[in-house]
């Protein structure tokens, strides 16, 4: 059996993010078209950096099933843009009113209030046209992504359902299960569809499928409890976004309601239990193993 080490995992995130890049400057307009400003803060945020771990999750989820690189390129990268509008009103004044955003000015300090909300709006409305766009993804497997997609950032256990309550319960105790609900739903329901996508396109059996939502949902909470450990253990410099932000902001999150030690035992109990969900795969498996492990033990 090969084993996955940390280095290889290391290249293949970073050979992907090559990839990634090279299919969003493919999707987004060019920074001149017209109106130009619009454009301009759209590839600002976009190219600002980013890990681009959405579009990879999707893409190594889709080839467990041998789907079509391309084809899951383009979806992942979709998502992308999905999660750049994301961060982008995150950080606006009226939620958590941050400065620094992938190492630079975040979209609204660089480019005002309104361009930034509008450059949000027109990410995440590109995305869905991409996706709509047909390529070779049948009809159906494109239109159940949508939905799902659509769900999953939706208001009922997904992304803006997530980000509403992470601000009603700002400076306001909250319980575990509150807590659970928040992170599961602002980010974990975004990396469960990803790897849900990926293995949609790729015709994924049923339990394929469950294998890897198991997956994704728990890599989706670890996700979100290391974001909040890197709050506090991180520096701005590493992050590229303001550290400490959370503690500032009386934020509902792990480390306050847990500790940091029991915080990084769940995320490691979680990131355990995801990649047992994909051990009848064996070694074609390993790579998203190999992912998950990194995204808790990451410092960036
Ligand atoms: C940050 O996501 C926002 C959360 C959902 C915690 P990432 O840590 O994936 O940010 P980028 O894309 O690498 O900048
Ligand atoms: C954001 O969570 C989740 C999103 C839906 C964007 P955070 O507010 O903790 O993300 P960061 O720390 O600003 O990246
Ligand atoms: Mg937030
Ligand atoms: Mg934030
Ligand atoms: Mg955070």
């Amino acid at each position: 059996m090969t084993v996955t080490s940390p280095e290889m995992i290391h290249r293949r995130l970073e050979d992907m993010r090559v990839r990634v890049d090279e299919e969003l400057d493919r999707l987004l307009p060019p920074a001149e078209h017209f109106p130009p400003s619009i454009h301009q803060a759209m590839r600002y945020s976009v190219f600002a950096g980013g890990k681009r771990l959405r579009p990879i999750l999707c893409a190594e989820s889709g080839r467990l099933f041998q789907g079509d690189a391309d084809e899951l390129l383009r979806l992942g990268s979709a998502l992308e843009l999905v999660h750049t509008y994301s961060l982008i009103h995150d950080d606006l004044p009226a939620l958590d009113n941050d400065d620094l955003r992938r190492g630079k000015p975040s979209c609204h300090r660089a480019f005002g209030e309104a361009t930034a909300i509008l450059a949000g709006d027109a990410l995440l409305t590109l995305a869905f046209e991409s996706i709509a766009t047909p390529g070779s993804t049948c009809d159906a497997c494109r239109l159940r992504v949508i939905q799902e997609l659509a769900h999953a950032i939706g208001t009922e256990a997904g992304m803006v359902g997530g980000q509403v309550m992470d601000l009603e319960t700002t400076g306001r105790p909250t319980d575990a299960r509150t807590l659970d609900y928040i992170h599961s739903a602002k980010t974990g329901a975004f990396i469960r569809v990803a790897v849900r996508c990926g293995a949609l396109v790729a015709q994924a059996d049923e339990d394929g499928l469950a294998r890897v939502t198991s997956y994704g949902e728990k890599v989706g909470l670890a996700f979100q409890i290391a974001d909040d450990l890197l709050d506090v253990l991180g520096t701005s410099e590493a992050l590229g976004k303001t550290a400490g932000k959370d503690r500032e902001q009386h934020k509902a999150t792990y480390p306050a309601l847990h500790g940091i030690a029991e915080s990084r035992r769940i995320a490691a109990r979680l990131v355990e239990e995801a990649c047992a969900a994909l051990e009848p795969y064996g070694e074609c498996a390993q790579t998203l193993q190999g992912i998950a492990q990194f995204l808790i033990a990451r410092t960036s």
